[in-house]
């Protein structure tokens, strides 16, 4: 489904025209469309229905409390990576059976924590993590159950700086240790190696590295279920991509068939933790025209987000197409780069991009920032972060409010 649209010229979420939003609200906000949100858990859930699987959604996509109540409503789990994320969860609702923790470098308050919450799954990064969760299970008197997350060096083919699962990334046990981490566990009466896990990067695009990375999981857990390990779950981690630029993407069907091929000779249950692909189109970001400005080569759009509001293409060089709110009639004859107020040249949202005359006041949209855009936003140059509405049908509620000058230093006074 599409949940947004132009209509008669206005850009709507749902049946709210968003210029409606902006008015209230004022600029910047995230807009998000409860029934996208709601339509990609289901089109997961129903992917997955003829394997035992546990969608656990990746909160550090969009953490938004409102945001989790519907997907966690939809019975998905959670995938964590923080105390912080943790907690956020709970507060939301999340059943501890369905969540799991993955991490490089977990504290061990954090450890403590979610041992006491019985959640699904710890999942270990190093040896040294799995030192450490033994002593704290020792401590407490309790069984951990891990999961050992490998780094399977395959090449997700995506953008090297959201790859995971290579060598030169510092995420999971490489193979030549995982003989190493299940002897640490064998020998221990406090572990459990319940399962094994991977991520191998975010926006794939392709399903044959997540085929490679299912077969290595399964052919894995043979061989540690014939030392006696207790395997019940492989995770094969999130990563499905969404199209920012005219990709082509993978159906959800497909990408469950290549993933339950792989694994359903195991017979072992499934895990996944999509996070951008439940997210990402639910969402938009809406900005003002601040003014335009001519340099003897180039043109810029000054809107009023930032990148402090969507850092990814600062950080990733990642497009995000932007929109001008009210449909244009005239011919897209402005070139521009359409820049925020953030003193660093490397503040910018998107570059060369073509758009009708514009003036200060009009609207712009920025698509596809349902996931890794507030998630991600910061308060650099003492800007408060932007309020996050959902629209509902024909009605929206604010679900953060805009942050208040005074909440940034008052932990310093
Ligand atoms: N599970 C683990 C352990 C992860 O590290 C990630 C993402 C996910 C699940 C969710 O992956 P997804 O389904 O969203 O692809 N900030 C970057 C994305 C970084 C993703 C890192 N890990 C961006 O804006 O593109």
């Amino acid at each position: 489904m599409d949940a947004f649209a132009y209509v008669s010229g206005d850009y709507y979420c749902e049946s709210v025209p968003v210029a409606r939003i902006a008015e209230e609200t004022g600029t910047p906000v995230y807009v998000y469309s409860k029934a996208k949100i709601l339509s990609q858990c289901r089109e997961f859930k129903n992917a997955f229905s003829d394997y035992p699987t546990t969608i656990c959604y990746a909160v550090k996509a969009n953490g938004n409390l409102s945001v989790l109540r519907l997907i966690f409503g939809e019975e998905l789990g959670a995938d964590v990576v923080s105390g912080g994320e943790l907690e956020r969860a709970f507060t939301a609702g999340a059943s501890p059976n369905r969540v799991v923790f993955s991490g490089v470098g977990k504290t061990r308050k954090e450890i403590q924590r979610a041992l006491k919450l019985d959640i699904l799954s710890l999942n270990v990064e190093s040896l040294f993590e799995l030192q450490l969760i033994e002593q704290i299970a020792c401590e407490l008197k309790k069984k951990a159950r891990v999961a050992l997350r490998i780094n399977p060096n395959i090449d997700a083919k995506t953008s090297p700086y959201i790859t995971t699962g290579l060598h030169q990334n510092k995420f999971g046990i490489s193979e030549d240790d995982v003989e190493r981490a299940a002897h640490q566990i064998s020998e221990s009466d406090h572990i459990a190696l319940s399962g094994i896990a991977c991520h191998i990067g975010s926006q794939i695009t392709d399903l044959e590295p997540f085929q490679k990375a299912g077969e290595k999981l399964a052919s894995l857990s043979e061989s540690l279920r014939s030392q006696g390990h207790p395997i019940e779950t492989l995770d094969l981690g999130g990563g499905l991509g969404v199209s920012y630029q005219g990709e082509s993407i993978p159906g959800l069907t497909a990408y469950a068939k290549t993933i339950i091929g792989a694994v359903s000779p195991t017979q072992l249950k499934l895990i996944i933790e999509p996070g951008r692909s439940i997210v990402a189109e639910s969402g938009v970001l809406l900005t003002e025209v601040l003014g335009i400005k001519r340099t003897p080569v180039k043109q810029f759009v000054v809107v009023d987000a930032a990148s402090n509001d969507l850092f990814r293409p600062l950080l990733y060089n990642a497009y995000h197409d932007i929109l001008p709110v009210r449909e244009a009639s005239e011919s897209f004859a402005l070139i521009a780069d359409v820049v925020g107020p953030i003193c660093e040249s490397t503040d910018f949202l998107g570059k060369n991009r073509r758009f009708p005359a514009l003036k200060t006041g009009d609207l712009l949209l920025v698509r596809n920032c349902g996931a890794y855009a507030s998630s991600m936003a910061s308060n650099y140059n003492s800007r408060t972060r932007a309020p996050e509405v959902i629209v509902d049908g024909n009605s929206f509620q604010v679900v953060r409010r805009r942050e208040r000058l005074e909440s940034l230093w008052e932990p310093e006074t």
